[in-house]
């Protein structure tokens, strides 16, 4: 595999992603509408790869310009990531998430057909496992019905790719469901710019610990956990960026049609308060917090069986919780310092 249309390319696991490939030695050409993405980012990229990667500035609902894009850069594969992703949202605003999570894969997927691109990696994520009891959740963990509009637009989007892999059209496409992607490249010079209030966990923190917010609330403290916070699995974004190189490699060498689903986590489950904790004592800064109520749609415990990615795709994650707490204060400095 050599050229690389990276769809949602400008954002915070898309930019990391670029950056591995081309320590690969390939090429990604971003397709992005900075929609939910920050221009600031292609100058982080340049810094560290030496170049802005190519781009095309286009909304990926808008086949007859993905149709151009395909046409003029004939690549070998997609990676796509481009999505609206925040919970909440979804809830407030359905058809949002309906119209454009599903809507842009119908569209890449018509277009590469008509471009005779086979092979796509698809940004799905651990929340199509909805509540599971089972854990750790394996790939084959029945999906407990996903808890949010945005949730339910990974499921379908995953059918969508079975579906059209298993079709005349014979398609190489590899499904890796994401657990809880933090941290920042270790250069400081790219990672997460959350739009107005952070609605994920370690943006709030940082946010919280440079003092542009009061405090964290920490949603819970009642659960059936050691320490009554929820249990995630975080996984540094960098780890997560160098998945995609291994997913696309062990593709090249499987026939098609092939529909395969991969968790890319760390197998570990770490609570709230240990985040905050840990993220106190790697940085030396305090993060005011308070415990207030559960949030709606909040799943208790959730980490990921990782022994299907290391046996076929040969990959594990390298770096610590500490490396991705260490790494995202890094970043909130260097933006601070940035905006100053
Ligand atoms: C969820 C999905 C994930 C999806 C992501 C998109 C699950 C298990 N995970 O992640 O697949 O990609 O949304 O955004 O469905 N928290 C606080 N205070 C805060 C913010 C968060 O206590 O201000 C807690 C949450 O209650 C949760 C943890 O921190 O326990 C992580 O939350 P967050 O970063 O929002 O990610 P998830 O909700 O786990």
């Amino acid at each position: 595999m050599k050229k690389v249309i990276v769809t949602g390319g400008a954002g915070f696991i898309g930019s990391h992603t670029c950056v591995e490939l081309v320590a690969a030695g390939m090429e990604p050409v971003i397709v992005d509408d900075f929609r939910n993405s920050d221009e600031r980012v292609l100058q982080g990229l340049a810094k560290i790869i030496g170049r802005v990667p190519k781009l095309h500035r286009i909304d990926c609902t808008d086949e007859k310009a993905l149709d151009q894009v395909l046409k003029v850069e004939a690549p070998d594969g997609v990676i796509h990531f481009a999505a609206d992703k925040a919970v909440g949202e979804s809830v407030r605003d359905p058809l949002k998430y309906y119209g454009n999570n599903i809507g842009s894969l119908v569209a890449v997927l018509r277009s590469m057909a008509k471009h005779g691109v086979k092979d796509i990696v698809f940004s799905s994520s651990c929340t199509v496992y909805g509540d599971s009891d089972q854990l750790p959740v394996t790939e084959s963990t029945p999906p407990a019905g996903a808890a949010s509009p945005y949730g339910y637009t990974k499921v379908v989007c995953e059918r969508m790719l079975r579906e059209t892999s298993a079709s005349d059209l014979a398609l190489r496409a590899v499904l890796l469901r994401y657990f809880n992607p933090i941290g920042a490249h270790p250069s400081a010079t790219i990672g997460e710019l959350p739009i107005g209030t952070p609605n994920n966990l370690v943006p709030f923190i940082t946010q919280a610990a440079a003092g542009l917010r009061e405090r964290l609330t920490v949603f819970g403290n009642d659960y059936d956990t050691p320490d009554g916070s929820c249990l995630r699995d975080y996984i540094h974004v960098v780890d997560l960026a160098k998945a995609h190189v291994r997913a696309l490699g062990w593709m090249g060498d499987q026939k098609a049609p092939l529909c395969e689903t991969f968790n890319l986590g760390t197998g570990n489950g770490n609570s709230v308060l240990e985040v905050v904790r840990l993220f106190e004592e790697v940085n030396g800064v305090k993060v005011p917090h308070v415990i207030g109520p559960r949030r709606a749609g909040d799943v208790e415990a959730m980490y990921a069986d990782t022994k299907k990615s290391a046996s076929l795709l040969g990959w594990r994650t390298e770096l610590s919780l500490a490396d991705s707490l260490r790494d995202a204060w890094r970043w909130q400095l260097a933006l601070a310092k940035g905006q100053k």
